[in-house]
């Protein structure tokens, strides 16, 4: 089986920021509250950018930091929740902007988890020989479906977009890879284009709104079970300790997520990556801009976990060494 290793990554974010105090202008809400129950501060908005325009910035870096050509790239995939179109997929557009006439670019909907889906399908390509070069991006604008004027649900969110390239290389850096999914409608959920046809009209009000609906309590007591879960579930596939972690970049979704996941499994605070106090929950991306800005940390040999949880609900993990 061929190795696999990450040559590159990069990430983009919006110019226009949005405080917490900025925000309790838009609703009943205020600094306290946020940074005390999520441990945001802030966010990235959209003012215009599109989750395409993101998405192509952090990949030439990731291509720029992975001294390739465009033209090496034989695979696009992109997880979001928010693409510009329905069709074509945000990954021919990127493929398109970028030049990358080789690849064959294409979606996939895991919410929050999928770079982690995303990075799966890159790892599993090159291992069986079908691509060498893949590149995986998560990008969102999550502005475009907030309902700003829901403080339960709009005080989350932000936009920014993560890519990395993932090679085949002679000395395998991926050390166990770990994904799972169960079907609920109820935690998490995003209406899309309602049933309207010919023979049908719709007629509930609440297929016509477009926002992310959250059951905050569910999601939390989700995300606390399945974290440890998903670090747990890499380390048994590489045959480690816990103990030989070095790095954890945990979803940004939550502080509180993060820490509880911490004491659950018994690993240092110290070891999470944490920027979610300056970009909020961005789905997809949030796991690739974390990698992207944590790697100034890791030094060759440590031992990173990346572990994604969201909507779907879907969850996973990925073991590699630097
Ligand atoms: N400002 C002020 N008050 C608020 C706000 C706000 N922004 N939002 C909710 N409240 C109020 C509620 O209305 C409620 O008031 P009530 O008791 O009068 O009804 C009160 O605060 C407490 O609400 P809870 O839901 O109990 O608050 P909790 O402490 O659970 O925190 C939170 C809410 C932060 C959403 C928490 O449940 C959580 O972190 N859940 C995980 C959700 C998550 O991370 N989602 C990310 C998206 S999904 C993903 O990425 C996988």
């Amino acid at each position: 089986m061929r190795g696999v290793k990450i040559i590159g990554t990069g990430s983009a974010r919006p110019n226009k920021t949005l405080t917490n105090d900025e925000l309790a202008k838009l609703v009943d809400t205020s600094d306290e509250w946020i940074t005390s129950r999520t441990g945001i501060k802030s966010r990235y908005i959209s003012d215009g950018v599109s989750t395409t325009q993101l998405a192509v910035e952090a990949a030439k870096k990731a291509i720029e930091e992975a001294k390739i050509s465009v033209l090496e790239i034989d695979m696009i995939v992109v997880g979001t929740l928010t693409p510009d179109l329905l069709m074509p997929s945000a990954a021919c557009m990127i493929q398109s902007a970028l030049g990358a006439v080789n690849a064959t670019a294409f979606d996939i909907s895991a919410a929050c988890s999928g770079f982690i889906y995303g990075s799966k399908i890159a790892i599993n390509a090159i291992r069986c020989e079908d691509a060498k070069t893949v590149l995986v991006i998560g990008a969102e604008v999550l502005s475009k479906i907030v309902d700003w004027k829901d403080r339960n649900t709009c005080v989350l969110f932000g936009d920014g977009a993560g890519a990395a390239i993932y090679q085949e290389s002679e000395e395998n850096k991926i050390l166990g890879v770990y994904t799972q999914s169960e079907g609920n409608v109820k935690a998490l959920s995003l209406n899309g284009i309602p049933l309207s046809n010919c023979f049908l009209q719709t007629t509930n009000e609440n297929d016509t709104d477009f926002y992310i609906k959250m059951d905050g309590r569910e999601v939390y007591k989700f995300a606390i079970s399945v974290a440890p879960l998903c670090i747990e579930k890499v380390l048994e596939k590489a045959n480690m300790d816990v103990s030989e972690i070095d790095h954890v970049i945990l979803h940004q979704a939550n502080e509180r997520i993060m820490d509880m996941a911490a004491k659950k499994i018994d690993i240092d605070q110290s070891k999470f990556f944490k920027n979610l106090d300056s970009y909020g929950n961005t789905s997809a991306a949030s796991i690739p801009i974390a990698l992207d800005e944590a790697k100034s940390e890791f030094k060759p040999g440590e031992k990173i976990v990346l572990v994604g949880f969201g909507g779907g609900l879907t969850w996973g993990s990925i073991l590699f060494e630097w």
